[in-house]
């Protein structure tokens, strides 16, 4: 078999949704061209961000919608972010919100997750010594590991960021896409104080389109859309436009449905692929979203791991990537750590793909 893929956190290609989308972009250029087609909305487009108000029940001047929620992450650490100041992370957390918060500066610490999210004790002893920029979590189905915030740790977060004074980022662009159970609320329904949401349309219609938003304060919204303003003048509306369209012909639900159906069978065969093949390993299995991950054993072979994987056709992405600097003295075992995003693979290759990873170890 072919070279077997495990780094991509993407929707499969063959779940897009093109002839829709296509409608959609013609629909929203032709439509509202002299807006679309021009420079400005620089707080994202004003249609696209009064459903999103409508959907969690803020004011459009609470929503920004920005070039996918990377930039907008990026935003709010250039803003928040003073030099050497510390952010806290889970750990493992998403790789390139580690990169990013490093790159504006910040000191990035992670805390210890757990299988029903961050330790809310490690975090309080982390707190005690210093308060940081902002705690950044992805409480649905994370991005690396799969675990999910319980809502006990939910309340206690939100308690401890009014106890403490900071910001709560709560990245949340795998939400929708929930397996089995019941939906938990977000932070936000919580304690809005203190919370910053953001997600994103890259998991649910294409990361191509570049569509992304947050959620929250006025006074920070008005700061980041300056700052964007600076950065790049404009987002790019005609995709945004797109995306109003597509949610107001109620097109986004059942376009949710289908992607689901695709990725449940994946999900199940990687849990099924983890415990027979990696008996050893703990596994994480998540009730949603793209990630399943596993800790391989101390005792397996982890010796450039990511090296042999690509001799016999199975690409990964390093564990330690996933690791920001520990909250104590010991050691990081991102070397132990695998994520297997199930998506954009089928079963077949999901369960080839750990039977090889078996076979290094
Ligand atoms: C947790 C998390 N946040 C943000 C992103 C990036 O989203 P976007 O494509 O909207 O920039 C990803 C993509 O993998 C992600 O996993």
């Amino acid at each position: 078999m072919d070279r077997i893929v495990f780094t991509r956190g993407v929707p499969p290609p063959e779940a897009f949704p093109a002839d829709e989308l296509a409608e959609c972009f013609g629909a929203a250029v032709r439509g509202d061209t002299a807006v679309v087609l021009q420079y400005g909305h620089q707080q994202g487009y004003g249609p696209l961000r009064e459903e999103l108000a409508r959907e969690y029940e803020v004011s459009p001047a609470n929503v920004m919608v920005g070039n996918g929620s990377l930039q907008l992450q990026d935003l709010v650490a250039a803003h928040l972010v003073r030099p050497n100041m510390v952010v806290y992370t889970e750990q493992p957390s998403y790789d390139r919100a580690i990169v990013t918060f490093r790159r504006r500066g910040a000191r990035v610490i992670g805390i210890p997750l757990e299988e029903d999210g961050i330790s809310t004790e490690r975090l309080e002893e982390a707190l005690s010594r210093e308060v940081p920029a902002f705690l950044y979590l992805v409480p649905d189905f994370q991005n690396p590991a799969g675990a999910t915030l319980s809502l006990e740790k939910r309340r206690r977060v939100v308690e401890l960021a009014s106890e403490y004074g900071f910001t709560v980022i709560e990245d949340v662009p795998y939400r929708k896409l929930r397996y089995r159970g019941e939906d938990l609320p977000l932070m936000r329904e919580l304690d809005d104080s203190h919370v910053i949401t953001m997600s994103s349309f890259s998991k649910l219609l294409s990361p191509g389109i570049r569509v992304g938003f947050m959620l929250g304060p006025e006074e920070l919204v008005r700061d980041l859309t300056r700052l964007g303003e600076n950065t790049y003048l404009s987002p790019v509306l005609p995709t945004q436009a797109a995306v109003a369209e597509y949610l107001r012909r109620g097109w986004l639900q059942p376009n949710i449905e289908k992607l689901k159906e695709l990725c449940r069978p994946r999900w199940q065969a990687t849990e099924e692929a983890v415990r027979r093949e990696l008996p050893g390993a703990q596994a994480f299995i998540p009730d949603g979203g793209f990630f399943v991950s596993v800790m391989l054993p101390e005792e397996a072979n982890t010796d450039d791991l990511v090296g042999r994987a690509k001799k016999i056709g199975l690409v990964l992405t390093p564990g330690a990537a996933f690791f920001a600097d520990p909250d104590d003295e010991g050691a990081t075992p991102g070397d132990r750590f695998v994520r297997l995003p199930f998506c954009a693979v089928t079963p077949d290759q999901i369960s080839e793909g750990v039977s090889r990873l078996a076979s290094l170890l």
